[in-house]
């Protein structure tokens, strides 16, 4: 350690020192209205523009530069010690307990509240944020993120690191059970109204990361290459749409560059396109690590750098000291930081600890995964299982006798009881899918297999009526899947159980999609995702028809990775010194993304590449017909109506969804998703539907005008249960 370090590890201990009892206090200080005289900005009837600008005018450089960093992530190389002072979530800020400015606490939260071990906090796991998207529900959206919202509450926590909305352009991307999926008004109006509802509660909501983050592989030095109209129709979209509705207070940066310039420090995407064009008024943080430079980054639009204070500590303030950097570029990143921290009313409600909800937590995490799971296939309707018929079951897979897997990386969310994860430890969570079918069944006799020798589990599945094979596959941030296979052999299983007994019914726990070349020798398949606290209630009620499956895919299943983008997943040449830590200033890998606004069906739709199964798809136990559309274009909205009639035996609810195709000239892939709309629907009952799109989801970004535009000519309407099934068409003519 040389003198300047040890000089800096003194300061910040006499800093920790100090800050500690006043960081504590402001943190649960309660301010009363009283205080509006002293503290004019505590005035709640003010703008939280004008509440920021009154702290700011009272602000020490020093606080400013404090404000404008974090201060280490516990149990990570990033630490120091004033670490020690946050709550044990990935990022901490400091307050200003002198104006009643509460510090920071944040954690990560993408299905559940991370970091609850280091609290001995117990948090939800809810179903994955892929899960979510198949409900296509903005309701469900919003129960997710009020009970994330809550929760983090409940721990202390006053920031969540989550509403991660990549689009899934290359499902072998290990976070995709993190995204929404590969379209962008889906994506973004669902991770819109999960934010809107977590922020509700009092927390500075996130989005991430920004831009272009695709896939793991060379996160850190991989510059993409795609472009402007490209990347405005499909992943700048849908944070676009997650920020109208959500309004998050943050917008986390990601760690690679886009088009030359890393993410953190990238004009184009920071001011450009999200504060001027989107007029975003919240802060830019960047993801971990992921901040490169002082000057370049500051005036890109970075506002605050995470997790540590390489670039925005002691050289941001000599920047502005000597004037590299200009007061009031400094101003405006603080302002947009307190303005978030009034505008989510984490200084009006302090966030204080309180007991989890647990039984709140189970009820929401179950009936969520009900409405995610997917009924991919059910050859002579084997399900809904009857268990007064079916006498012996088999239960097949890896852990199916005690748990469901997770997600993991900073995603995961610990099990109750358990210690905090390993960074990438594949975690399974204690919902047992052999204790919830034997639970359902109670008079069947209901065997377990882990399947770790195919053959005495094919000889299982030879006596049973009905044999269930639960298969996983695992995923995490800060690697890539290397192929769409279910890994650890599972291919072989199922065929190899298919074989002995034909009633075989295969549960997919999965992060992202996966290929099936047993599909043709299996009854059934149910997409499960990562299924969260309660996955095997949930899966068990689908099994036996106490819940009627409603969920439709949000990503499309490719038959094999040759027809992906890019059937080989692009990777970096080797890091030559992966140990330094250091970030490089420059990326030193290119990876084009030629596939451009093409992302999941429109790429396979405009290739001519038939799926195994497409965006939209899922079965139902009832069935559903559509009749009577009708498209009234008006100036700013499209209105389609149309009528869902349930055609079976069972109530349950239909997803119709809307596409559009724009007229040739706008050269487009050949359909959009432009609208849906969910109905609940008893047996025999018909329901007329109404789905306002906006004309702006029939826009094209011109990058002549550098805006979005209506191309005059026909537009063909196209609604129906799938983006393979769309029964009603019509055609309208825009001038
Ligand atoms: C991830 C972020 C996360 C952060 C803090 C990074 O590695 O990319 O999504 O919020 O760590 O844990």
């Amino acid at each position: 350690m040389g003198v300047n370090q040890h000089r800096r590890l003194a300061i910040i201990l006499t800093t920790a020192i100090a800050v500690l009892p006043a960081a504590t206090a402001a943190f649960a200080q309660d301010p009363s209205p009283g205080q509006s005289e002293t503290r004019p900005w505590m005035n709640t009837s003010l703008s939280p523009d004008d509440r920021a600008d009154l702290v700011l005018k009272e602000l020490t450089l020093d606080e400013k530069i404090a404000l404008m960093h974090g201060n280490g992530q516990p149990g990570s190389g990033r630490q120091m010690p004033t670490t020690l002072l946050g709550n044990g979530g990935a990022g901490y800020v400091f307050g200003i307990p002198r104006l009643g400015i509460p510090s920071i606490q944040m954690s990560d939260a993408a299905y559940g509240v991370r970091s609850s071990a280091e609290n001995g906090r117990y948090s939800t796991a809810l179903p994955s944020d892929l899960a979510l998207a198949a409900t296509w529900d903005t309701q469900a959206a919003c129960d997710y993120g009020a009970l994330i919202g809550r929760e983090l509450r409940a721990q202390g926590y006053n920031m969540s690191l989550a509403g991660g909305v990549n689009l899934a352009r290359e499902p072998r991307n290990g976070r995709t059970f993190e995204y929404q999926g590969e379209d962008p008004i889906l994506a973004g109006t669902i991770v819109g109204n999960r934010i809107k509802c977590e922020r509700a509660q009092h927390v500075i909501a996130d989005i991430k990361h920004f831009a272009l983050n695709d896939q793991e592989s060379g996160r850190e030095e991989v510059n993409v290459v795609i472009g402007k109209r490209a990347m405005r129709e499909s992943d700048l979209l849908a944070f676009q749409i997650g920020i109208d509705i959500g309004k998050p207070g943050a917008v986390m940066c990601s760690y690679n560059a886009v088009n030359g310039d890393f993410a953190c420090e990238n004009t184009y995407l920071l001011t450009t396109v999200l504060k001027k064009a989107w007029n975003f008024k919240g802060f830019v943080l960047s993801d971990w690590g992921a901040t490169h430079s002082t000057v370049k980054a500051s005036a890109a639009g970075l506002d605050h750098e995470e997790a540590l204070d390489d670039f925005f500590g002691e050289k941001l303030k000599a920047a502005v000291q000597s004037g590299a950097v200009p007061m009031a570029e400094l101003d405006e990143h603080v302002h947009r930081i307190l303005r978030s921290e009034f505008a989510s009313g984490i200084v009006d409600f302090p966030a204080l600890k309180s007991v989890v909800d647990v039984e709140d937590g189970f009820e929401t995490s179950r009936q969520l995964s009900e409405q995610s799971i997917v009924l991919l296939k059910n050859n002579n309707a084997i399900l809904p299982l009857d268990s007064v018929v079916v006498r012996r079951i088999a239960i097949i897979g890896l852990h199916a006798d005690t748990g469901m897997i997770s997600g993991g990386g900073s995603a995961q969310v610990d099990p109750p009881g358990h210690p905090s994860a390993e960074w990438q430890a594949q975690v399974w969570f204690p919902t047992s899918p052999l204790k919830a079918v034997s639970a359902r069944a109670p008079s069947a006799n209901v065997q377990f297999d882990s399947g770790a020798n195919p053959a005495s589990a094919a000889a299982l599945a030879k006596q049973v009526d009905v044999a269930i094979v639960f298969a996983y596959q695992w995923m995490s941030e800060d690697m890539d899947l290397p192929s769409l296979s279910l890994p650890d052999g599972q291919d072989a299983l199922i065929e190899q159980v298919a074989a002995a007994n034909p009633r075989t019914i295969v549960v997919l726990e999965t992060g992202s999609v996966v290929t099936m070349p047993w599909i043709n020798s299996v009854s059934a398949v149910v997409e499960a995702w990562y299924a969260g606290s309660k996955g095997a209630d949930a899966v068990a009620r689908i099994l036996f028809g106490d819940a009627n499956p409603s969920a439709k895919l949000p990503i499309s299943f490719p038959r094999s990775e040759a027809d992906l983008p890019h059937p080989k997943l692009l990777t970096p040449p080797p890091v030559s010194d992966p140990a330094s830590g250091t970030p490089a200033a420059k990326p030193t890998f290119n990876v084009s993304y030629d596939e451009g606004l093409r992302v999941g069906y429109k790429w396979y739709d405009s290739e001519h590449k038939p799926v195994l199964f497409p965006f939209g798809y899922g079965l139902s136990y009832t069935t559903y017909s559509y009749s009577g559309l009708k498209v009234n274009a008006g100036k700013d909205a499209t209105t389609v109506t149309f009528t869902v009639k349930n055609t079976g035996a069972r109530a349950g609810a239909e997803i119709s969804e809307v596409y559009a195709a724009l007229p040739p000239s706008a050269e487009e892939p050949p359909k959009r998703l432009v609208g849906w709309t969910k109905l609940h629907l008893n047996p025999g009952e018909s329901r007329q539907a109404s789905v306002t799109v906006d004309n702006r989801y029939l826009s094209i970004f011109d990058e002549s005008i550098d805006a979005w535009k209506l191309v005059p000519g026909t537009y063909t309407f196209m609604v129906g249960g799938s983006s393979e099934d769309l029964p009603l068409v019509e055609k309208v003519t825009v001038e």
